[in-house]
């Protein structure tokens, strides 16, 4: 008999590749013991997880939506930090092995290349593995610089795009950096990052040439990537004195429960809990620029004419004038951003319903994230709390959900550890700027240890670099603000 639930599924139209439906190998197997190792594997393995019933998850998660009041704005964290931390995600979890290698190791038991920052969702297998994602056309500059898609002054589409295929599909190395037209902005952003810094690079080393240029130019761009990963981003949603502790300025980075000496590998309390935290942070609208603003992020029109405002789902050229102007997501010159959403138990409503779900078929974000917690056996919040070394949530927050008894009772003996998360961060003294213990311990050590594990970060290359030749507001440091406008203004 099996203890594991079946798997959900998330509909979406065939073909459609969601982040989340291209799930990366080894999560989508049923797990077959704790001791499970691979790409995927446990960080608290011997903590029993909760039986609980189906339904029950299905009516919290149906419950996780806005309500009276939407959530407020996280005044620390801007917008971009959202698709940011969703495309570190894709960044970790993804793996351009071939598909006959994976299908030749479908468990990637043995065969798969550990999770790193290295940007091999930006850069493939590199200019000979992956030519067409590369410049071959101007000769200073042959597997150098990242390929652009450029559309005809007269279509309906902005000038500069991603490459897409005559269908549409952008070709890059991982199409979910396609799923929205935020993500893919930013993985334009990079590619433009990246090609700025080549520039920067060949004129300050002018006997650097091909691929000692591109090799050059690529460390220059993840170390900066990884820079920010620890020292911007992660601070913002764990908090600084967490951050400190886990990565202090002098010394080795301090794990208590994420060892992966041995082959790093994603934790599924991080993938199937803590690090969805980010869903709650989604917005149901965005301004792009100064002209294009509020707009949704899935459409509910049944036709086009009745799309008067568009939609932000991605797979898709990009419509003339939406190009993103950076300023309006994170602080550049001053400008004032939109923020992400507090961290908090209410998603935007537009979740509720993904794009190509069929009406009714509980496929709802919320309900997704619970059905994945329970089918990947996670450990409950309370559990963790208590192996870590922190005092559980005592204010759950369930009874403020319709809810029968049972269930209510069930999920706060032992609450789901997506849920508890979520919980954490959005009680006193957080109030929705960061997450709590629990969360912040399974995201911090996640991928501060995947980046100390990592031979050739800058933690293990270089441990006391800091980053320097590139424009940035506080000298010694850089931030996501510093990235995205070297990569729009190229200085
Ligand atoms: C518009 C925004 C987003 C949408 C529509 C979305 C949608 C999804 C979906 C449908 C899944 C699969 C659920 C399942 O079947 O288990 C998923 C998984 C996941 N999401 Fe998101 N997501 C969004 C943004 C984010 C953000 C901002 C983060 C983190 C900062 C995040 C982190 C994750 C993680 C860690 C997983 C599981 C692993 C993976 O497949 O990558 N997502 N998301």
């Amino acid at each position: 008999m099996s203890i594991v639930e079946q798997e959900p599924t998330t509909a979406t139209a065939e073909g459609e590749t969601h982040h989340g439906t291209l799930i990366p190998r080894g999560q989508d197997a049923v797990p077959r013991s704790p001791l499970f190792e691979g790409r995927f594997g446990r960080m608290f393995r011997s903590l029993p997880a909760p039986r609980h019933d189906r339904d029950a998850l299905i009516a919290l998660g149906k419950a996780m939506a806005d309500r009276e009041a939407p959530s407020g704005d996280n005044p620390k964290i801007p917008s971009a930090y959202t698709y940011f931390g969703q495309f570190v995600d894709h960044d970790i979890t993804f793996d351009p092995l071939s598909e006959l290698s994976k299908f030749n190791d479908p468990d990637a038991l043995t065969n798969f290349r550990s999770p790193r920052f290295d940007l091999d969702s930006l850069y493939g297998n590199g200019p000979s593995g992956s030519p067409f994602l590369y410049e071959f056309a101007k000769a200073d500059r042959r597997g150098v610089r990242l390929l652009e898609g450029r559309n005809p002054e007269d279509s309906p589409f902005e000038r500069r795009d991603l490459q897409r295929n005559a269908q549409g599909r952008a070709i890059i190395p991982d199409p979910r950096n396609d799923e929205n037209i935020i993500v893919s902005q930013l993985h334009h952003a990079f590619i433009r990052f990246h090609n700025n810094v080549v520039e920067k690079v060949a004129k300050a080393q002018p006997a650097l040439k091909g691929a000692a240029l591109f090799a050059e130019a690529r460390r220059v761009v993840t170390w900066h990537y990884q820079w920010v990963v620890v020292h911007d981003f992660l601070p913002r949603i764990i908090g600084e004195d967490l951050a400190n502790e886990l990565l202090p300025d002098a010394g080795e980075p301090q794990l208590r429960f994420f060892d992966p000496r041995e082959g790093a590998f994603i934790p599924v309390e991080f993938s199937g809990a803590a690090y969805r935290y980010g869903h709650s942070q989604v917005r149901p609208t965005y301004d792009l620029n100064d002209i294009v603003v509020g707009v949704p992020l899935f459409s509910a029109a049944k036709t086009a004419d009745e799309d008067i405002l568009g939609h932000l789902n991605g797979f898709r050229p990009l419509p003339a004038l939406w190009t993103i102007d950076w300023r309006h997501f994170v602080e550049i010159d001053g400008s004032q951003p939109q923020l992400t959403r507090e961290i908090d138990t209410q998603l935007a409503k537009p979740l509720l319903k993904l794009p190509g779900s069929i009406d009714g078929a509980n496929t709802g974000l919320p309900v997704l994230n619970l059905r994945r917690g329970k089918a990947l056996q996670l450990p409950s919040g309370q559990a963790v709390a208590q192996a870590i070394g922190a005092t559980p949530v005592s204010n759950l927050g369930l009874d403020r959900f319709n809810l029968s008894a049972a269930h209510r009772a069930a999920l706060e003996a032992e609450t789901p550890l997506w849920y508890y998360v979520l919980r954490e961060a959005e009680n006193a003294p957080r109030n929705g700027q960061r997450l709590g213990p629990v969360g912040g311990r399974i995201v911090g050590e996640v991928l501060v240890g995947l980046l100390a594990h990592d031979p050739q970060s800058f933690l293990r290359q270089q441990p006391t670099w800091k980053p320097q030749g590139l424009k940035a507001v506080k000298a010694g440091h850089f931030t996501l603000g510093d990235l995205l406008r070297f990569a729009t203004i190229g200085q």
